[in-house]
């Protein structure tokens, strides 16, 4: 076997003295993305004295997160969800990720999953309900609030609305404090008493006085009501049942993990439907002819199933994830330091010409059935992979081809010609998604 040879021999791209790449990510960091593509499989950016280890090419990907996973741990960078999200899912690593994910698992098992899914026809048709012919909306803000609206649903159960609501308001007031942290060319600790530091404490502040009242309440009622809160709560093992603290942790991760990625993946969906009058045309006819909306006949329509996956092979809401080397490891042949950084491009990896034909069209045909047993599985990897694969991939499946199902057959969507994509938290249309609803008739 040939040696791997030492890390500065990872191809680099060209920076400026001192703070490396820096300027250029923070300028546009999806085009130093692109450009690490470019150079290579694994190419190096300087963050000033700080390398990150960027991964472009599906085999490798698959190296550090499928078999070689033990090797690495969640990086720090995305240690700035912390505040809300805690010690959830997303954020742990080592023996209390793998508890808690087997402990989460039994909420996303499919016949829940099939029970939610009545929450998210009934949420759409609420969202529709609001929209008259002529009017304009803000795609992107309007996909939010009904996303939310559902995740909220699943998460506590109908019962509660209006904590649902206070939830939505302290999550949107917690995302835009955390934005605005990410984006700030300065990043000082939240214990530093600037504004948004402030706006983030009072957000936290809202979402812990009612999910923990809602923990109270839930721990006093002791059944299992079908949400995911109720099945965190009676969740045990043989280390016993989750804290109170921990279940808080669990459930503002999946609010906040589970509803924006859906949304920006719904919003660019119906961008590029707007912009593909055939594509939309076809998926009219095979929705139109599905009938009543329900869980149980997705198998009917495969095209809605492919416009989505094609939107999310094209605009990954999770655009990449970030590694820290536990031990010195080897990848795509040199020796990568213990610490070492990395960030696996899901973007660069969906657009690259040798896995997909003309990478960056619109292409549905690309999910149907026979196309996709065609290409090798890890060349499509929206939800990651390995032990870390998104726990709620399932859930945002169903909930994206019932929504966009529901809305297909009610609506259509004019939308502006070009939108560019912002990366923040995840990969979000910037300045937002202005649309024009036109109506169709009923049939
Ligand atoms: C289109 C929608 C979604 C996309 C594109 C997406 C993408 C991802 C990706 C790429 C990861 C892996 C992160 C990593 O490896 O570091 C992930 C993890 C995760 N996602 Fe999703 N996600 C979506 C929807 C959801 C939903 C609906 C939920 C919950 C209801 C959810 C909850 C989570 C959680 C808890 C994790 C952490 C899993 C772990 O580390 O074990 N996601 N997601």
């Amino acid at each position: 076997m040939a040696t791997a040879s030492a890390a500065q021999s990872v191809p680099s791209v060209a920076g400026l003295p001192l703070v490396g790449n820096l300027l250029q990510f923070r300028r546009d960091r999806l085009a130093l993305q692109d450009e690490a593509g470019r150079i290579g499989p694994i190419a190096r950016v300087q963050m000033a004295h700080v390398p990150v280890y960027v991964i472009s090419d599906a085999d490798l990907a698959h190296r550090v997160l499928v078999t070689d996973a033990d090797a690495f741990r969640k990086s720090p960078a995305t240690r700035f969800l912390e505040p809300v999200m805690g010690d959830g899912l997303l954020l742990a690593d080592g023996e209390h990720h793998k508890r808690h994910r087997k402990l989460l698992a039994p909420a996303f098992a499919p016949r829940r999953l099939a029970a939610y899914g009545e929450t998210m026809v009934a949420e759409t048709q609420a969202q529709l309900a609001m929209w008259s012919s002529g009017q304009r909306i803000e795609l992107a803000e309007q996909m939010l609030e009904m996303t939310l609206a559902i995740a909220g649903r699943a998460m506590f159960g109908t019962d509660v609305r209006r904590d649902a609501k206070r939830v939505a308001e302290g999550l949107e007031l917690g995302m835009r404090a955390l934005m605005e942290n990410q984006r700030s060319p300065v990043r000082l600790g939240y214990e530093w008493p600037l504004p948004r530091h402030l706006r983030l404490r009072r957000a936290i502040k809202i979402l812990d006085e009612v999910v923990y009242r809602l923990i109270r309440e839930g721990r006093a009622r002791g059944t299992d009501s079908g949400d995911v809160l109720s099945i965190l709560l009676l969740a045990r093992d043989e280390q016993g049942a989750l804290t109170d603290a921990q279940v808080r942790d669990e459930v503002m991760t999946l609010l906040l993990a589970g509803h924006e990625t859906t949304a920006n993946a719904l919003t660019w969906t119906w961008y590029e439907l707007a912009r593909h009058p055939n594509v939309l045309a076809r998926l009219q006819a095979e929705v139109d002819a599905a009938g009543e909306i329900h869980a149980d006949m997705l198998a009917t329509m495969p095209y809605n199933l492919a416009c989505i996956e094609e939107t999310l092979r094209l605009h990954p809401p999770a655009y990449l994830v970030d590694r820290e080397a536990t031990r010195a490891i080897e990848v795509g042949g040199h020796m990568l330091p213990p610490g070492a950084l990395l960030a696996v491009s899901i973007r660069g990896i969906h657009l690259r010409s040798d896995y997909y034909a003309d990478p960056h069209a619109f292409r549905p045909e690309r999910f149907l059935p026979e196309a996709k047993k065609a290409r090798p599985r890890h060349h499509y990897l929206p939800f990651g992979a390995g032990p870390r694969v998104c726990i709620g991939s399932h859930f945002a499946l169903l909930e994206a081809q019932l929504a966009l199902a529901t809305m297909v057959q009610r609506v259509q969507l004019r939308v502006p010609v070009h939108v560019d994509a912002e990366p923040v938290i995840t990969l979000r249309p910037r300045g937002g998604m202005p649309a024009t609803v036109v109506l169709r008739a009923l049939r």
